[in-house]
C-alpha cells in the first residue's frame, strides 16, 4: 500500500474513490465542453457573428451534452456508493430543486437541436435559444456544486429541514462554481481548437489563436476562483487538503496547469504549431485528472465513518465481473454501429 491517496486509504474504498475521481474527470472534460461552448455560442450570438468557433460549437454541442450525461452515470454510482448518508441527504433536502436539473437538462438538450438546425432565423430568436440554454447548464452546474456543499455541511442540514427551504447559501458556493465555469473554458478551447483545424487547416490559425487566448483567461480566472475557494472552504475541507497523502497531487496538479499555461502561451504565438496544441491538450488531461483528485481529497472527513465497513466488506470479484461483461457490451456495440455506418443507409 503506498501512501498516496486513494491507495493509502486500502481495501475497496481505495478503488472505488479512484474509479469515482477517474469517472468523474470524464464528466468534467464534457462538462467543461458544453459550458464553455455555449458561453461561446452566447457571444457570437449577441455580436450577430458567425464564426468558425461558434459552427464547430454548434455541430458538437448536442453530442457533447449527450457525453456528459452519460459520463456522469458512472460518477454517481461511485459517488452513491461512498457517501452514502451525505449524498442522499442533500438530494432530499434540496428536493424540488434537486429534481429540477431533470426538466433543464431536457429544454436544454432541445434548445442545442433547434441552434444546429437553423430553423430559428432572427437574430433576437437566436440570442433567446442560446442565453436560455446557457442558463439551463448554468443552472445544473450550480445545483451540482451546491449539492455537493450541502452534503459536506452536516450543520446546516437541521436548519434547512425545518425552514423547508430548497435553497443552500454558502460562501464557499460562487467561488466554486465561478471555477468551475472558469476551468470549462481550456477545456472546450482544446477540444474546437482541434475541431477548426480538422475543418479548416491552415485557415483556422486566427480562430486557434482566440482559443489559445480565451483559455489561459479560463486559467488564470479559475486559479483566482480556487484561490477564493480555498480561503471559504471548511476547515475540514482544508485540513484534508493538507494531508501528506495529498501532496503528490498538489504538485501535479500545479505543474499541469503551469505547463498548460505555457503551452496555451505559445500556441497563441503560434498557432498553426500542432505540436503546441497537443501539449496544452495533455497538460489540460493531466489537469482535470489531478484536479479530480484534489477535489477528492477536501472530503476525506466524510470517509471516516465507512472507512472500517468498507475495508471489511468485499465486492471486488464481483465489481471486475460486472466490469468486464460491461465492457465487452460497449465493444460489442461498437462493432454493431461501426459495421451498420460501413454498410450505409437500407436501400
Ligand atoms: C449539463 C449537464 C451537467 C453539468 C453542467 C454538470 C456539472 C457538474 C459540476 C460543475 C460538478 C462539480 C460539482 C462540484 O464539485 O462542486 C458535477 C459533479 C457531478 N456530476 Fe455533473 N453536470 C451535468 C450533468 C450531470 C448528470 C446528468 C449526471 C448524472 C447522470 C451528473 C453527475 C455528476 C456527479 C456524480 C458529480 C459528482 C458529485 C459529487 O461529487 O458531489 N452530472 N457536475
Amino acid at each position: 500500500m503506498t501512501s498516496v491517496f486513494p491507495w493509502a486509504l486500502g481495501g475497496p474504498l481505495s478503488l472505488y474513490l479512484g474509479l469515482l475521481v477517474v469517472t468523474l474527470a470524464l464528466h468534467a472534460a464534457f462538462i467543461g465542453y458544453v459550458l464553455g461552448g455555449i458561453g461561446w455560442v452566447v457571444v457570437a450570438a449577441i455580436r450577430g457573428r458567425k464564426d468558425p468557433v461558434s459552427e464547430v460549437a454548434r455541430d458538437w454541442l448536442p453530442f457533447a451534452l449527450g457525453a456528459a450525461i452519460t459520463a456522469g452515470v458512472a460518477p454517481l454510482l461511485f459517488v452513491q456508493l461512498v457517501y452514502q448518508e451525505r449524498f442522499y441527504t442533500a438530494n432530499l433536502l434540496l428536493f424540488h430543486r434537486w429534481m429540477a436539473v431533470v426538466p433543464a437538462l431536457i429544454v436544454g438538450f432541445y434548445l442545442l437541436y433547434l441552434h444546429k438546425s437553423e430553423k430559428v432565423k432572427r437574430r433576437g430568436g437566436q440570442i433567446a435559444v442560446a442565453v436560455i440554454a446557457a442558463a439551463c447548464f448554468g443552472f445544473v452546474a450550480w445545483s451540482w456544486t451546491e449539492n455537493h456543499l450541502l452534503s459536506q455541511d452536516k450543520g446546516a442540514w437541521q436548519g434547512l429541514y425545518a425552514s423547508g427551504g430548497m435553497l443552500y447559501v454558502s460562501p464557499a458556493v460562487v467561488p466554486r462554481l465561478l471555477m468551475w465555469l472558469m476551468a470549462s473554458l481550456p477545456i472546450f478551447a482544446a477540444g474546437a481548437a482541434w475541431q477548426v483545424r480538422a475543418k479548416h487547416g491552415d485557415e483556422s490559425a486566427a480562430s486557434v489563436r482566440r482559443l489559445a487566448i480565451v483559455a489561459l483567461v479560463g486559467i488564470a480566472l479559475s486559479t483566482g476562483a480556487a484561490l477564493w475557494l480555498w480561503q471559504q472552504m471548511s476547515d475540514d475541507a482544508r485540513y484534508d487538503l493538507d494531508q501528506s497523502m495529498m501532496g503528490p497531487w498538489w504538485i501535479a496538479l500545479i505543474t499541469a496547469r503551469a505547463a498548460e499555461a505555457i503551452a496555451w502561451g505559445l500556441v497563441a504565438r503560434r498557432p498553426a504549431a500542432r505540436a503546441w496544441l497537443a501539449r496544452a491538450s495533455v497538460a489540460g488531461g493531466l489537469a482535470i485528472v489531478t484536479g479530480a483528485m484534489v477535489r477528492e481529497g477536501a472530503r476525506l472527513h466524510a470517509l471516516e465513518p465507512l472507512r472500517e465497513r468498507w475495508i471489511m466488506s468485499g465486492g471486488k470479484i464481483l465489481f471486475a465481473i460486472a466490469a468486464v461483461v460491461s465492457i465487452a457490451a460497449i465493444v460489442a456495440l461498437y462493432k454493431i454501429v461501426r459495421r451498420g455506418l460501413a454498410e450505409g443507409p437500407p436501400a
